[in-house]
């Protein structure tokens, strides 16, 4: 089943007399199997190794490990965005992972476009070649390009990876899930390292006071995770009313 085809599944109106709280969360375990099934497809790939091999050869201060890689690629996969934005673009290897998820997923016309701020590092040198064509590279503070028209106004998935303060975090957080659209797909790395992501997701969540039961037609995620040190945040809606 497609992810779009799951979505909307989920998604659909309920009927008349419907309760409003579920006893339980719908379980989504054809999500969570076919991301668990992509990501350990691209750990023992040969695409991984090298890519691994590139990133060792680079100095890996401050890069994901291959677990965060692979779930992002899965993540990506899965969710098959048209429009992604990730933040912290760097030496491209978060780039990388989403690129070749969009290419194994035929996402031909997708584009992610990658902000990086800083002017003296390599730029997205460890993007390989024939994933290139899918990259839109944006130089300068995430806080200043989300004021041009550089982006798209709405978007279907971002990735968190620049500066990792509470603020910047939560601050980041809140503008792009603004341009996601229904069922979009925010994600996060390094949710470890301050509250700023399990605040984001607590504050969307809806409980009944008596009985702490989810509420879902009051909470604003379908579905979230935490993987590693990559979160994500599934944005409630019907992805065909996006
Ligand atoms: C952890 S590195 C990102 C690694 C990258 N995702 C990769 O996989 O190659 C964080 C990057 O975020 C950039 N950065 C920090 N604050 C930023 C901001 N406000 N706007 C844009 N980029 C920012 C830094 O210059 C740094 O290169």
């Amino acid at each position: 089943m497609s992810q779009r085809h799951l979505l909307s599944r989920i998604w659909s109106p309920r009927g008349k007399g419907t309760p409003p709280l579920e006893s339980w969360p719908l379980p989504l375990y054809d999500v969570w199997d076919d991301v668990a099934s992509f990501a350990a497809e691209m750990r023992t790939s040969d695409f991984m190794a090298e890519v691994m091999r590139r990133r060792t050869a680079h100095g890996s201060h401050g890069l994901m490990a291959a677990l965060d890689c692979a779930t992002l690629y899965a993540l990506t996969r899965w969710h098959r965005p048209s429009v992604i934005v990730e933040t912290g673009g760097f030496v491209g290897l978060s780039a990388t992972f989403i690129l070749k998820a969009l290419a194994d997923a035929n996402m031909v016309n997708a584009r992610l476009y990658s902000i990086e701020s800083d002017e003296n590092c390599e730029h997205w040198a460890l993007v390989p070649d024939d994933l290139r064509h899918s990259l839109v590279p944006l130089r300068g503070r995430v806080e200043d390009i989300v004021r041009t028209e550089k982006l798209p106004a709405k978007i279907d998935m971002f990735l968190h990876d620049s500066g990792h303060t509470y603020w910047h975090m939560r601050w980041e957080f809140r503008e792009f899930w603004r341009r996601l659209s229904n069922g979009g797909l925010l994600v996060s790395h390094d949710v470890h390292m301050n509250a700023a992501f399990a605040k984001f997701v607590t504050e969307r969540y809806a409980h009944d006071k008596k009985t702490g039961l989810l509420d879902r037609s009051r909470s604003e995620h379908e579905e979230w995770g935490r993987w590693g040190y990559i979160g994500f945040t599934i944005k409630k809606g019907d992805p065909a009313n996006a």
